[in-house]
């Protein structure tokens, strides 16, 4: 008789568990999707929101999906039925998470598009991202601006790379930077040799640093005599795919001892390091601590029953969706302590 009574307690608090998303702790579970372990940024992510909501008062199940869609399907399809009050997603792919993400709106269960947007699927509610159009801006005109485009004659030589079409930030970043530059190409003073300006050719599958490598490493093997006077990369990740291309298989020497202006994004460590050896330009740090913060203050507002703030919002072509832009800060040699080591996002030691 005893057995019986415990065990039909011990199912109710599995079954509460799984319902109500209390996991014995009496918190409410948020569920956080992430794309990838591969790069920096998301483990810095995932971490963050883990410690920011656990501090918040959160249960927390944050889970990776090895860069592969169908597994971060099923990752939330589970997170919907172990009982998450709300789902937090940076998709690996933009437009294929639709099933979970109904199944999470029949079950009233609010999803925050996290840094990507979700596209094409009305059961979005909110996005936080960073200003996506500005990072792309601000790559273009650093461009601009070290090749002195509007004070010399030229040409000067450039080539792209762009991140993963099925992410629906890298064609924004691209647009943003292309708006700058693209003026310059059809005048004349910008000349991309490899012929490629459009996303299609210049984008790479889930921003592999060894795939943007081995595009440039075919790229440079065209340029014979020629300088590459400025590579655009949308991201930290694909700019270390072109300086392992250019270390490798580029004589610097070619193009007067200089080594060409590189963009990224992320402020990554091997990318900084890369920075403090000249070998990539600028990067764009997008503080990741401020966008768990900002996900954690939505969350706390969508669970009280209050409507976030918000100060932009995205079509995702299914809805306008309420969206909080953070904004991207430019990096390069002479900012990097004040933004990176004095705010404590880095240490020197993490650097050298
Ligand atoms: C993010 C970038 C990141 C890229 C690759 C994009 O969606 O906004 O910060 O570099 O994905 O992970």
């Amino acid at each position: 008789m005893f057995k019986k009574i415990l065990g039909t307690i011990i199912c109710a608090a599995i079954a509460c568990a799984a319902l109500t998303g209390c996991a014995g702790s009496g918190k409410k579970k948020v569920g956080i999707s992430m794309p990838t372990q591969d790069l920096q940024r998301w483990n810095q992510d995932g971490s963050y929101m883990k410690e920011k909501f656990e501090a918040a008062g959160y249960e927390v199940d944050l889970q990776y999906a090895g860069n592969k869609a169908d597994v971060q399907l099923s990752q939330i399809e589970d997170m919907i039925n172990t009982g998450s009050k709300v789902i937090v997603i940076a998709a690996v792919e933009a437009s294929s998470l639709g099933q979970a993400l109904d199944k999470a709106a029949k079950k009233k269960i609010p999803v925050i598009a996290y840094d990507r947007l979700l596209m094409s699927n009305e059961n979005v509610s909110y996005y936080a991202t960073f200003d996506n159009y500005k990072v792309g801006q601000i790559q273009g005109e650093f461009v601009r601006d070290a090749l002195k485009l509007d004070s010399t004659d030229g040409p000067y030589n450039i080539e792209f790379t762009a991140g993963d079409p099925g992410d629906n930030n890298a064609g924004v970043f691209f647009q943003g930077a292309m708006d700058v530059l693209k003026p310059y190409l059809d005048s004349g003073k910008l000349v991309c040799v490899s012929g490629q300006t459009d996303f299609d050719s210049v984008a790479t599958t889930k921003w592999d640093s060894a795939t943007a490598q081995a595009r440039a490493e075919s790229i440079i093997g065209s340029y014979s005599n020629k300088n590459i006077d400025a590579w655009l990369c949308s991201n930290d990740s694909t700019a270390q795919g072109v300086v392992t291309a250019l270390d490798s298989s580029y004589n610097s020497a070619g193009r007067n001892g200089q080594w060409p202006i590189i963009t990224g994004q992320d402020c990554d460590i091997v990318s900084m390091k890369n920075m403090l050896a000249g070998k990539q330009t600028m990067s764009i740090f997008k503080d990741t601590r401020t966008l768990a913060e900002r996900t954690v203050i939505m969350v706390n507002d969508i669970l009280a029953g209050k409507t976030p703030e918000t100060n932009s919002e995205y079509d995702n072509k299914a809805k306008q969706v309420p969206s909080y832009l953070c904004d991207p800060v430019f990096a390069d040699i002479n900012n990097y302590k004040t933004i990176l080591i004095d705010s404590g996002y880095y240490s020197e030691a993490d650097l050298a």
